[in-house]
Order: C-alpha cells, then structure tokens, then sequence
C-alpha cells in the first residue's frame, strides 16, 4: 500500500483471479489492458449469479424471472448512466461494443450528410472512429477531413485552427478522448466549442478514457460518447453509447428488428423513443449486470485514486524505457495529460518478434499496428509494441518491462547495449 496514497495496488490484485497466472518461471505482466482488462471477482460474480438465479429476456418476459432480469438490465443502465454523470437512464444504449457504437453515430448522423459536407476525425483514431467515417462519406458524398498530430503526438490544434479545419461545411467532428497508441488524452471540451460554434455535432470514442479517469459526459462538450465494456474491467459483449437525448430523439434507428419499434405495419413501422429504438433485438443482459458490478467496482477504489495510480505507473515506465538505448516512445514522455499506455519501437527488431520473446518472460504486451494503421505511417513505421498499464499494475511489473525489453533488443540484435542488460530485477 502507498502510505501517501492509500492506493493499495496489492489489495486490488487479489480481487482478479487471472493476475496470479504463472508462464514457466515467471510471474504474469498483464501489460495489455488498452486491449481488453482483466475481470474482478465481483464482475465474475456478478454475471454468474445472474445466469444461475434471474436468467430470463427482458421487456417482453412478464414472468418472475422476466420481471427479474428487466429490472436488472435497466438497474445496470442507471448505475452506467451514474458511473458517466449522464442526464438520465435513458441516454445510455447498450450495444455490442464501442465499435457499434461509433458505426450507429456514423450510420444515423450520416442521414444529414451529403457532398459539400465535412466529417472531420483525427490521424490518431482507432479503426472503429475511421471506418464508419468513411464508410458514411462514401455513401453520402461528403467529404472526411482529420487533426493531424504533431512529432509529440498531441492533436496538431494550431495546424488546424491555420487550415479552417473546422469550419461552415463541417457536420461532425468525432475524436478519440484518449488514443489508444499515443496514451495522448486530447482536449475534447475545446475542440466541442469549435464544433458547436459551426453548429457541427461532436462525438467522441471514450473507449480509453472512460476505463481510466473520471469522465463526467455533461461536463464534456461531446453530444455523443461511446466506450466498450470489457475495456473497464467488465465483461466483453457489451459497448455504451451515451447521447444527448434530444439528439438521440431526433435520430432515425441504425438497426431493425424486435424492442426497437413502436407500431408495426406490413408496409412501414414507428419506433421506439430513446434508448430502445437503439436497442434492436435481445440486449446484452448479462453483460449489462457485469458491467454495473464493474461500475460499482471502479467506483469503490474511486476513478481520480485509478487515474493517480496510472499516471505515477506511466512516471515509472516511462522514465524507465526512456533510459533504453535503441528505444523511440511514440507519444507524450512526460506524464501529462496521458494514460498509462506506452507504445514504443526498438531499433532493428520486428514488434512481433519482440512480443513473442517478451511472453516467453511472462511479459504480455501488444505487438502490430493496434487498429491505428495511419497513426503508425504518420510516425513512419508500420507497428510498435504497446505496453498499457491499469489500475492492478505495479512497479515490479514495469521492471519486468524494461527487462524484457533490453533482453529482446540484445537478443535480436546481436549486441549488448546497456551495462546489466537481462540482468534480473527484483521481480
Ligand atoms: C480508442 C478505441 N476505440 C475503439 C475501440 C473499439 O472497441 P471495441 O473493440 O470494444 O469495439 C478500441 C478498442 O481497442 C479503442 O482502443
């Protein structure tokens, strides 16, 4: 335990079965949270206990069990819609994940977009907020402009502001909150006002930011905000889009089908107010009980205590791999306005290579271009490794980093670049 924090990271670690896993003699580094998180007991629990005891579909079940299982899933949607400050229950729709949240911003607000029209994204977005633009653009002849980063990797602003980026044309502007390569988290609430002062509509993809720091949506500009589920310690199958609901009661459905409507016809239908004309077909019911007893869970060690945790975690390693020869850290090196989520190369040895040897230590990092392929080319490379902290990572763990990394470079470059490299830390 901190004496001058309290954060008591071992405490924490005892409540994830999985952070006890072994790989031969090493203990596990779980340094891959960006990509999915590790589950707390209570998450486990949770979800069990819902199959084993009110298992049952909602809304249209009027049964115990029915009654049951709607009064949980539309408990977890008021406990989501506390966790992110939101309005009201009903600005929070569950979907798959984060993806298909950014696909319904995209396919719905795509229904005003035509040519002339302006979507404008940034250069450090994840596949899921490029795609969808894209795909929308293409249909709609609209035209799909982006925020490029500078050599730090913060959001090129100035550049922007020079080019009238955001301007007259512009209908959407859709940003990441935190990048999930740079660990850069951006000033959305700014770049909202430039939205809003054109009368654009201003999404943003939280999928990394809401897992790792307070983030209250009203205090946030954005109109509408999507994150995905198993990013913050709760189960996967489950992603939030939360909207503004004048805003959401305006835009048309994304998907067809059962819960979604009002009336229907053989020739046409009426659908469902807000959050369900989102929700087409059986929810994800289980996933929703999980994620509240993770809401509950993050809420309990506090979200400002998780995000001071991080930023003191990201300190250490960043000092750490910055003292490596051989090493470029793609992103902020100093902890500001950042995540624990490093992304880095190492001169003259494949990501994946690295990655590999690096698991063989019990060092779990990510290998590849992480569903960011522009943000790599813009940085001139075509993948890094990633090593992304969370609320359970320790010191040790980033020793065992910084030693699997020196081991991986002299290993598959032949030479030894530091005084002690391999040599065991205390780990
Ligand atoms: C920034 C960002 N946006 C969107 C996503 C997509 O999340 P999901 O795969 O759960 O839809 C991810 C996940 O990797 C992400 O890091």
């Amino acid at each position: 335990m901190s004496a001058a924090t309290g954060y008591d990271v071992e405490a924490i670690r005892a409540d994830f079965p999985i952070l006890s896993t072994r790989v031969g003699q090493y203990p596990l580094a779980y340094l891959d949270s960006a990509n999915t998180s590790q589950k707390p007991q209570v998450v486990i629990d949770a979800v069990a206990d819902h199959y084993a005891h009110h298992n049952a579909n909602v809304a249209r079940a009027m049964h115990k069990l029915g009654l049951e299982a709607t009064q949980a899933y539309e408990g977890g949607r008021a406990r989501i819609a506390r966790f992110i400050g939101a309005a009201r229950p009903e600005e929070v729709i569950a979907l798959s994940n984060a993806s298909e949240g950014l696909n319904l911003c995209a396919h719905t607000l795509g229904s005003r977009l035509g040519p002339g029209d302006e979507v404008v994204i940034s250069v450090m977005e994840h596949h899921s907020n490029l795609v969808p633009w894209q795909l929308a653009c293409q249909r709609t002849g609209a035209t799909l402009r982006w925020f490029d980063v500078t050599d730090e990797g913060r959001l090129d602003l100035a550049g922007a502001e020079r080019e009238g980026l955001i301007n007259e044309h512009t209908k959407v502007v859709s940003v990441t909150l935190a990048s999930n390569v740079l660990g850069t988290v951006n000033p959305v609430a700014r770049i909202a006002a430039m939205a809003h002062a054109v009368g654009a509509v201003m999404v943003v993809d939280a999928s990394q930011a809401v897992p790792q720091m307070p983030v209250d949506v009203s205090a946030l500009g954005a109109d509408l905000v999507a994150f995905t589920g198993h990013k913050m310690v709760g189960p996967t199958g489950i992603g939030i889009l939360w909207g503004r609901y004048d805003l959401l009661a305006e835009l048309p459905p994304f998907l067809g089908g059962g819960e979604m409507i009002e009336i229907v016809k053989m020739d046409h239908s009426t659908y469902a107010e807000p959050p369900h004309r989102f929700e087409a077909g059986t929810p994800p019911i289980a996933q929703m009980v999980g994620l509240a007893a993770a809401a509950d869970y993050l809420d309990g060690i506090g979200m400002a205590a998780i995000a001071a945790h991080e930023r003191d975690i990201a300190d250490y390693a960043l000092e750490g791999l910055s003292g490596l020869k051989g090493l470029r850290i793609l992103g902020p090196t100093e902890a500001v306005d950042r995540t624990g989520t490093i992304s880095f190369t190492i001169d003259g040895v494949h990501p994946h290579d690295a990655m590999s040897l690096m698991d063989s230590r019990g060092v779990a990092v990510r290998g590849g271009h992480h569903c960011a392929r522009p943000l790599h080319e813009r940085f001139g490379i075509q993948s890094s490794l990633r090593a992304s902290a969370y609320l359970y990572t320790t010191r040790e763990e980033i020793d065992a980093l910084i030693d699997a990394v020196e081991y991986a470079r002299d290993f598959f470059t032949g030479r030894t670049m530091t005084a002690g490299a391999g040599a065991g830390r205390h780990h």
